[in-house]
């Protein structure tokens, strides 16, 4: 195996990129995500450890957002009397600096999910150790999380004193979601944190043990009101070793009857490092084995699609519990943990291909909070389900209205999307739809899948408006959200009608197939035969923009009448294109944030028009289009790389791949962007390598970037593996 290809390394320390690295350095499990923070903390560091699903809303707070948890990596170390700190130089020349680093070392390994740092410090005294950090969250038991130490004495006789922390003082950033939060001793060796959060009422345990590989060991312990300490003082030998141990269980009230007995078992089960290590690795090897796409001839593209996928691994949640894969992911305090249309469109597909259990959960989740979607349509006025822009735990709407206030002057943007970009509910269908067809699972389908697509389709049916024109849909936001406010977005009416069509041929499938579910179903959702006639005149008749003359899509009416800005003028731009000219100018223009008509293109293919309609489109919407979102490089790559422009598909994938190693948004220290990950995937599955389902069977159809030889990848179909390789 190649280390190179397999992991992400810095060398050496760069505290300028403190929060970056923090980012990119998370380690998951599909259970909790945490932060590549250090172990012994930095100046200005963020750590954070998010567990899925655990929201909260403060008071005084715009939204509900993920809770930040207590920092099961937390340690305080020194070396004879010095503090272990990361200091690379004396912030005085004059005098020796309070410990010193001489060596560091930092390298995520994404085969196998574990963190490491090699550290060489030397302490005031000149004695001077090597210190090795392992981590990991382990996917065989997801809460369970391991930590190593092995320290050696390098120059000298040191004394190493290593202190394992559970610190209940924790915020988001500032805001207290904790009420409750106590610590204590729960057996002889367990140090323990309970708390309760102040809204939502989650209890959330996190015990720890440490263990010691020493003949001299020992171990103390402490407790303040929400802090647990567990201390051992090793003296060492020259050349002298010692390992620490520090296992980690967090459960949340979710685990069993009894939360805190069954994490304190699940620790006491742990003891032996390797054989956890091991266990984990092993899941690891099956996540990859037909997730990982190899790609020869490109090994900047190699590293950034294995950290992608890597990231979209880490953040699905495992069977059984029951959350989605918010937009940063669990690495990160942006978008609050929310939920939106990147898990069914852009994350969810990598894992539908290859991991349909873990695809199957995420759509648990949608069919858990039909609810909330049913009640958003009925305080709207509409009927069937209506989901939520962003969602959380409740499956309520939890967009913001307000943008946070921007000091100094207080200034604030509203927010529309949670009442108006209604995409969403065709995006889910798509993704359930897509589901059903790479995995055969008609169990799925007829047990809860058919009741979100067809309850969502009811919706449909009475959002659209009749006019004398046909249907129509105003006042919506499409994809492209520099856009508010308008009439007739393509995207949003072309999918609804695409969704009411599928739904009326699920229903037929359902009456043939699973007669009960139909029989249970059209009673349950009132599926009239005045219902169904609406959603055929819809699809008959819903308006969709469209320039007959010139022969392509109008993203919505009235588009070309706003000012035309050349947006690659402005390039190379890291920010978005309101930076330079401002948010009302940007509105009022041509300007788009992401892929829309080009979304389109990417989800319907062909379906959407002629090959000359398809290259318009394309055309006109790429010179028009900011990237203001992640979620669009990939996207416009697959849609050129099938269309053959293969220079333009070529230099959106170079930028799609790496979205986040490179920074290229700007923004990574708030989380990855989850999107643009799955959408990495996509693009070089469906885009690059053409992979689509024909005469029952997948195959590919590939147009490869010139230098790249080969692409070799795995996917399921009804059950079965195939692996192709595109050249
Ligand atoms: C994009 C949306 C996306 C959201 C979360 C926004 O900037 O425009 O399409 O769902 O970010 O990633």
């Amino acid at each position: 195996m190649n280390k190179r290809l397999w992991s992400i390394k810095e060398y050496p320390f760069q505290p300028e990129k403190l929060h970056y690295h923090e980012t990119i350095f998370t380690i998951g499990n599909g259970y909790i995500g945490t932060r590549g923070s250090f172990e012994e903390g930095y100046d200005g560091d963020s750590p954070a450890t998010f567990v899925h699903g655990l929201f909260n809303h403060a008071e005084g707070e715009l939204a509900p957002e993920l809770v930040n948890c207590p920092d099961w990596t937390h340690l305080n170390i020194w070396v004879d009397d010095t503090p272990f700190k990361l200091i690379t130089k004396s912030p005085d020349p004059f005098h020796p600096p309070e410990g010193l680093v001489l060596g560091y070392e930092r390298r995520l390994h994404m085969d196998i999910g574990v963190l490491r740092r090699t550290v060489l410090f030397r302490a005031t005294t000149g004695n001077t150790v090597r210190i090795e950090f392992e981590r990991f969250a382990s996917l065989d038991n997801v809460h369970l999380m391991c930590q190593r130490i092995h320290v050696t004495a390098i120059d000298g006789t040191p004394k190493v004193t290593i202190q394992a922390v559970l610190d209940g003082n924790v915020t988001n950033q500032g805001v207290q979601h904790w009420g409750e939060m106590r610590a204590h001793q729960l057996s002889e060796k367990t140090i323990a944190l309970t708390g309760v959060t102040n809204q939502a009422k989650y209890q959330l345990n996190i015990v720890s043990q440490l263990h010691v590989h020493h003949e001299n060991k020992n171990i103390a312990y402490d407790f303040n009101e929400d802090t647990a300490f567990a201390t051992s003082v090793i003296p060492l030998e020259k050349d002298g070793e010692v390992e620490f141990l520090k296992y980690s269980v967090i459960t949340v009230d979710d685990v069993g009857d009894s939360p805190l007995e069954s994490a304190l078992h699940m620790l006491h089960e742990a003891n032996n490092f390797d054989y956890e290590l091991n266990s984990h690795k092993f899941v690891w090897q099956k996540y990859w084995e037909t997730t990982d796409i190899q790609i020869e001839g490109d090994e900047l593209a190699q590293v950034g699609i294995r950290f992608t996928t890597y990231q979209i691994l880490i953040a699905a949640p495992v069977n059984g519990i029951d959350a989605s894969i918010g937009a940063k992911t669990l690495s990160g305090y942006g978008y609050a943990g929310h939920v939106f249309w990147d898990t069914e469109l852009f994350m969810m597909p990598p894992l539908t291909l290859t991991h349909p259990d873990l695809a199957r959960n995420l759509l648990m989740y949608r069919y858990r909070r039909l609810d909330g979607a049913r009640q958003k349509a009925q305080e709207n006025g509409y009927e069937g389900a209506m989901f939520p822009w962003e969602s959380t735990d409740t499956g309520l709407e939890t967009t913001p209205i307000w943008t946070e206030p921007k000091p100094p002057d207080g200034r604030r943007i509203r927010i529309y999307t949670g009442e108006i970009e209604i995409h969403i509910s065709s995006d889910i269908a798509y993704g359930i739809l897509q589901y059903w067809r790479w995995t055969g699972d008609d169990k799925f389908m007829r047990d809860y899948g058919a009741e979100i697509v067809l309850d969502t389709a009811v919706f449909w049916g009475s959002r659209a408006e009749p006019t004398e024109r046909g249907y129509e849909m105003t006042d919506v936001i499409g994809p492209d959200e520099y856009h508010e406010h308008v009439n007739n977005n393509v995207f949003t009416n072309r999918m609804a009608q695409w969704h009411l069509s599928e739904a009326l041929n699920l229903l037929d499938w359902l009456k043939d197939n699973a007669n009960d579910d139909y029989i249970r179903l059209v009673e349950q959702l009132d599926l009239s035969d005045e219902r169904l006639n609406l959603w055929r005149d819809v699809i008959d008749k819903i308006v969709i923009p469209f320039d007959e003359e010139k022969q392509l899509h109008v993203q919505f009416e009235g588009f070309f009448d706003l000012e035309y800005i050349p947006v690659m003028k402005y390039s190379p731009r890291v920010g978005g294109i309101w930076d330079y000219l401002g948010h009302e100018r940007a509105l009022a223009s041509q300007v788009l944030k992401q892929a829309d008509v080009v979304m389109l293109m990417a989800l319907l293919g062909e379906e959407v028009g002629s090959r000359e309609v398809m290259l318009n489109n394309f055309h006109t919407y790429y010179e028009r289009c900011d990237h203001g979102s992640s979620l669009s490089p990939a996207m416009h790559a697959w849609v050129a790389a099938r269309l053959g422009l293969m220079d333009i598909a070529t230099e959106m994938m170079e930028h799609a791949v790496l979205i986040d190693l490179e920074d290229n948004k700007g923004n990574v220290h708030q989380g990855i962007h989850g999107a643009a990950s799955g959408g990495a995937w996509q693009m070089i599955v469906f885009g690059f390598c053409g992979l689509h389902i024909k005469d029952g069977q997948p195959v590919i159809s590939p147009n490869l970037p010139e230098y790249w030889k080969s692409v070799t990848f795995s996917v399921r179909y009804h059950g079965k593996i195939h692996r192709f390789t595109a050249r």
